[in-house]
């Protein structure tokens, strides 16, 4: 398989040379009568969070039916914009999931060989149900008066986290199982996070969104235990089990 691990020259832990480390070791011994800059580290993070406000803010309501909306559900003790915060988060992670399948698309495409039951068609499908969702959600927002091309807190902080995983996939020398290690922590935000906006709008008595939220968190499921399958596959053929 490409990009397959090897046992190479990898110098990276300590025993390799036992007197080095005790040097090291030696090292750490002597830095603990010097003044520890960890400790002004967190006493610089104490002051950040003391004053910290929150990560942006919700856009007020665009349209005259999204004022009736909020304003009725407002009445009803309710704040609309908590429901329209997590479904533009869920529509941000969509679209960094889409991205992340394109990437594995490109990927798979030139890989010499794919785990047994892995193909690129099974790839696409998933990746084509991604991009449904975020079109999903960005009709969500619309219907509920609001502007899905707004930038959320909860958006924005979704957005942060997505890099981490857009970066790994972003590295050419990942391995087939490495890439879907990748995709495997994607999909299981996902159905997490499905589960829980399926619980808010049903408080807000959203039944309609409620029911296509569930058909999305249906695909979710099989994308988990699809890309948890093709893993174990590749797993066993890299360890020659
Ligand atoms: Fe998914």
């Amino acid at each position: 398989m490409e990009n397959e691990i090897h046992t190479g020259t990898n110098r990276t832990g300590m025993k390799v040379s036992p007197a080095d480390a005790r040097k090291l070791l030696e090292v750490r011994e002597l830095q603990t009568t010097m003044p520890d800059p960890e400790v002004d580290a967190v006493a610089l993070r104490a002051a950040y969070l003391a004053e910290a406000g929150p990560v942006g803010s919700m856009p007020p309501p665009p349209t005259l039916r999204g004022m009736a909306g909020t304003a009725m559900k407002a009445l009803a003790g309710k704040k609309m914009h908590v429901l329209l915060d997590k479904i533009a988060e869920r529509a941000a992670f969509e679209r960094t999931g889409t991205r992340l399948y394109d990437m594995m698309l490109q990927k798979v495409a030139v890989a010499p060989a794919l785990p047994a039951g892995m193909t690129i068609d099974g790839v696409r499908e998933i990746r084509d149900e991604e991009h449904s969702h975020y079109l999903l959600l960005a009709a969500a927002i619309e219907t509920l008066g609001a502007d899905p091309t707004a930038m959320t807190p909860c958006a924005d902080v979704t957005g942060v986290q997505g890099m981490g995983l857009v970066q790994a996939m972003g590295e050419p020398r990942l391995t087939i199982a490495q890439a879907l290690s990748t995709l495997l922590a994607a999909e299981v935000i996902d159905n997490a996070s499905w589960e829980l906006l399926i619980d808010l709008a049903q408080q807000f008595g959203q039944d309609e969104l409620v029911a296509q939220f569930t058909e999305a968190l249906a695909a979710e499921q099989r994308h988990e235990a699809t890309v948890r399958q093709w893993m174990a596959t590749a797993l066993t053929e890299e360890a020659g089990l």
